[in-house]
């Protein structure tokens, strides 16, 4: 449905945009920060995270650029081994001190700092100690960290994120370490909800301490369409929503879990060990918004019991066509979208999902949301006169904003919009391969070069969108 009279987005929407910190920060063993699980894990294809952006080094640099673009609100995420390079224990001033004095540059630009805790970088030294999030030990590790970051920026950091994309952590092997030698499905299960506990005990925490701020996870999120209307395929695309979303989002906000999925694990022995108190702690941390990262939605059909399984391959190089989909027998099985266009990684680009997604979570939960991760990812070049023509990504981007007008119109207390990402950086699995930002970053993979920024052209129109409130979006929404 459209809206005759579109209403405008609200006065004070956060217009903002998305990095986190071992991808964009680099300094990865600077001023006494230590490894991270994802700063061990290395692709020879791409750079590492030693160096990503250098925003570690030029914070005010960048900082000038979020004013010039007129960012209300900027989405960061905070590195758990620059804070507490062991874990646990003695924090490090210096590492403390970075975040203390990017959120003081951020509020005397006026832009408000949206704070993530958890953004994949777990400190190495606990996975190799215990395992990470494989052992209830991480639960007391992570509320240590999380009480130090309230106790020091709780202050000046009114918005918080626990936790990004828990969800896609068991989808996406390389964001976490599992043991070969126990049946993984099992540990993911293990590992969720151990990792859903120290959220909810974050929460609690969080609200002794920073009782006037606000907290909540950012899910990552792909609706899942039926391939046909065959009723197994409707139940199938029902189950996967089921499993691949609302088990966490039920858990966050109903502090329960699904009776088909509770039902699924106990069936197939991979439920999780729940221990006393646990589901109390999870019930009890409600969160205040829930923040979603939205990038394509899916597609999926009915998988018989016998069909065969196998694991996600992502195309993880930009070569489209070599994404093959994820198989779960007796539930479901993806497919590619044939009414969708593609990116050369074969992330289907679909707007309308959006606005799906965000009325489905409306309807169930009825929390405020704000968007926190948006985007489109691709290759691109400097021309001769050090500019990028990113048209595709003004494309992708305005296209999902009409969809968030919409959304509103339809009754979505949505107020905020986070693009990923502010700033080039490193992707999760493709190097500076895959760019995400307004602004360029020169270097490649291979060669440093001299890291200077260069606005894109994208840079320019969404300064134009922050600066009429979107209202140049809506102006155009009915060639959506
Ligand atoms: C989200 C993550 O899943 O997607 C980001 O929160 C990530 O960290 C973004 O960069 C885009 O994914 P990728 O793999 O293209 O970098």
């Amino acid at each position: 449905m459209r809206y005759k009279k579109p209403k405008a987005f609200p006065d004070n929407f956060l217009w903002a945009a998305a990095t986190s910190a071992y991808q964009f920060e680099g300094a990865y063993l600077e001023d006494g920060k230590t490894m991270s699980i994802v700063d061990a894990n290395i692709n020879e294809n791409y750079t590492n995270t030693s160096i990503t952006s250098d925003h570690y080094h030029r914070f005010k640099e960048d900082i000038k650029l979020m004013k010039e673009l007129g960012m209300k609100a900027y989405r960061f995420s905070i590195s758990w081994s620059r804070v507490l390079p062991n874990g646990r224990g003695e924090v490090n001033e210096k590492g403390i001190n970075f975040y203390k004095e990017l959120v003081k540059e951020l509020k005397d630009n006026d832009i408000e700092p949206l704070a993530t805790i958890y953004h994949f970088d777990l400190p190495l030294c606990l996975q190799e100690e215990y395992g990470g999030w494989s052992s209830r030990e991480v639960i007391d590790d992570f509320v240590y960290y999380c009480e130090v970051l309230f106790k020091n920026l709780g202050e000046d950091i009114k918005y918080w994120f626990t936790i990004n994309e828990q969800s896609n952590m068991f989808l996406l092997p390389y964001l976490m370490v599992f043991n070969s030698e126990i049946p993984l499905e099992k540990q993911k299960y293990e590992m969720n909800h151990i990792m859903m506990v120290a959220h909810a005990k974050a929460i609690k925490l969080f609200r002794e301490m920073v009782p006037s701020g606000k907290i909540g996870p950012a899910i990552g999120i792909s609706p899942n369409y039926p391939k046909s209307c065959k009723p197994e395929d409707i139940q199938a695309a029902k189950e996967a929503d089921d499993f691949r979303t609302y088990l966490f989002t039920d858990l966050y906000v109903h502090g329960c879990y699904r009776e088909n999925v509770w039902r699924y694990m106990e069936e197939n022995n991979i439920e999780p060990t729940i221990e006393d108190g646990d589901m109390e702690s999870i019930v009890a941390a409600k969160p205040d918004f829930l923040g979603i990262n939205y990038y394509q939605s899916r597609v999926v059909e009915y998988a018989p019991e016998d069909i065969e399984n196998r694991d996600v391959i992502l195309n993880t190089d930009g070569k489209s066509g070599t994404t093959s989909f994820e198989v779960n027998p007796g539930l479901y099985k993806g497919d590619s979208n044939p009414f969708l266009e593609k990116t050369e990684w074969d992330w289907e680009v679909d707007p309308i999902g959006l606005r799906v997604v965000l009325n489905e979570l409306n309807d169930r939960y009825h929390l405020p949301i704000i968007i926190t991760e948006n985007g489109i990812g691709g290759i691109e070049n400097l021309t001769e006169e050090n500019k990028v023509n990113d048209e595709y990504r003004i494309n992708y981007l305005k296209s999902h904003l009409k969809q968030c007008n919409l959304a509103i119109n339809d009754g979505v207390n949505l107020f905020g919009y986070c693009p990923w990402s502010f700033m080039d950086l490193l992707s999760t699995t493709s190097g500076f391969r895959k760019r995400y930002g307004f602004v360029y970053v020169n270097r490649t993979d291979k060669d440093l070069k001299d890291l200077k920024r260069y606005k894109k052209d994208s840079f320019y129109w969404y300064k134009e969108v922050i600066e009429t409130n979107g209202q140049s979006v809506i102006e155009n929404s009915e060639k959506v």
